[in-house]
């Protein structure tokens, strides 16, 4: 039996009740034959700032390179001025630990509603591969004479030939392992941005001819907006840059029902990985036991897949298609018709009866 070293970050607001949900999800797979799992939870996000102005300290970002995985909860505190955790924690992270590949699948699970009418389940899967570590994100660029009528801000997309490759190659593999409509769509600015995407066009022709199996399409970002609404079902796998793939992803998430459901994962292939639900921390919802825990649960999924533990990740899937599809009467915060722990336990009980 494998065993795995975990770092959990339950972070800020309702990270911590998610959190708790799907470590006790990973706690019953353990219980009913699933890799055994040691937790070691790392107190990062807006509360640790406030008291000590530590943000990701060299000894805790040590610790955690060295973990098989990492759990995530959110990142985000409504007393701390917008931008210093997400750079200094979620950011950080990726760059630090070189999480190239942020996995966002979009996936409409049987009995969940889509605001998007006439399609279904059949109609909305797909994922999406967003580059993580590179362009608009680096943080590359300036002020030039800052506070006077005259101010230039400079903020420069990076798009370097080998982390463009690696990006997409990952998303060639990923359409490949997939093995659905195999179908790889590029979604850039090739219109307007004539250096990032003509550099990502012509990495993504160039890979093509390695993977002759892959059918290759191309849409620009906003038009790749409209056919996600429109027709969903065009999409396998999409690869595209960092920020328009933060964008369209948290469209995927309304279309597959919403932040209560949408899961991702940041992945160094050859290193280690972070997963988390998509949505932020909701300080709003924070102690009420009213958020949706099952995003942060599928993102353990994802965790168990990436670690190859297929018959737990294939387990865990099952009992949260049965919650979402059998009890769950919506997937909003405060709307399910459960609280957040028992829906935890819906998960655990279908976990239990297989
Ligand atoms: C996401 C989030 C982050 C991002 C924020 C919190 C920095 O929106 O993971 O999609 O922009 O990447
Ligand atoms: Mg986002």
């Amino acid at each position: 039996m494998k065993e795995y070293n975990i770092g959990i970050i339950p972070g800020d607001g309702t990270g911590g009740e998610v959190v708790a949900e799907a470590v006790k999800a990973l706690k019953t797979l353990t219980e009913v034959g699933g890799p055994k799992c040691t937790l070691v939870y790392y107190d990062l996000g807006g509360e640790r700032y406030l008291k000590n102005g530590e943000l990701l300290p060299d000894s805790v970002l040590a610790e955690l390179r060295d973990m098989d995985s990492i759990c995530l909860g959110a990142i985000g505190h409504p007393d701390v001025k917008p931008g210093i955790l997400e750079q200094g924690v979620l950011l950080q992270l990726r760059f630090e630990l070189d999480l190239y590949i942020n996995l966002r699948p979009v996936v409409l699970f049987p009995g969940v509603e889509t605001p998007l009418k006439d399609k279904g389940p059949e109609d909305i899967d797909f994922v999406v591969v967003r580059e993580n570590t590179e362009g608009l994100y680096t943080g590359s660029g300036g002020f030039l004479r800052k506070g006077t009528p005259h101010e230039v801000a400079i903020q420069e997309s990076i798009n370097t030939r080998s982390g463009v490759e690696r990006c997409i190659r990952y998303a060639f593999d990923y359409c490949r392992k997939r093995n659905r409509k195999k179908k790889l769509t590029l979604c850039g600015k090739t219109n307007v941005l004539t250096f990032a995407f003509d550099l990502w066009e012509r990495v993504f022709h160039e890979c093509s001819k390695d993977y002759p199996d892959i059918e290759i399409d191309y849409a620009h970002v906003d038009a790749t907006c409209m056919w996600m609404v429109k027709n969903p079902e065009f999409f396998d796998v999409i690869v595209t840059d960092n920020m328009f793939g933060d964008i369209i992803t948290d469209l995927g998430a309304m279309i597959q029902g919403g932040m209560g459901v949408a899961a991702g994962g940041n992945i160094n292939p050859e290193g280690t990985a972070m997963f988390e639900p998509i949505g932020g921390s909701a300080p709003k919802y924070t102690g009420l036991n009213k958020i949706n825990p099952i995003a942060a649960i599928c993102s353990v999924q994802m965790m168990l897949e990436h670690l190859n533990e297929n018959d737990s990740a294939a387990r865990l899937l099952d009992a949260v298609k049965k919650v979402v599809n059998n009890d769950l009467k919506s997937m909003d915060a405060g709307r399910m018709g459960y609280g957040t722990e028992e829906v935890g336990d819906l998960v655990v009980k279908y976990l239990k009866d297989e």
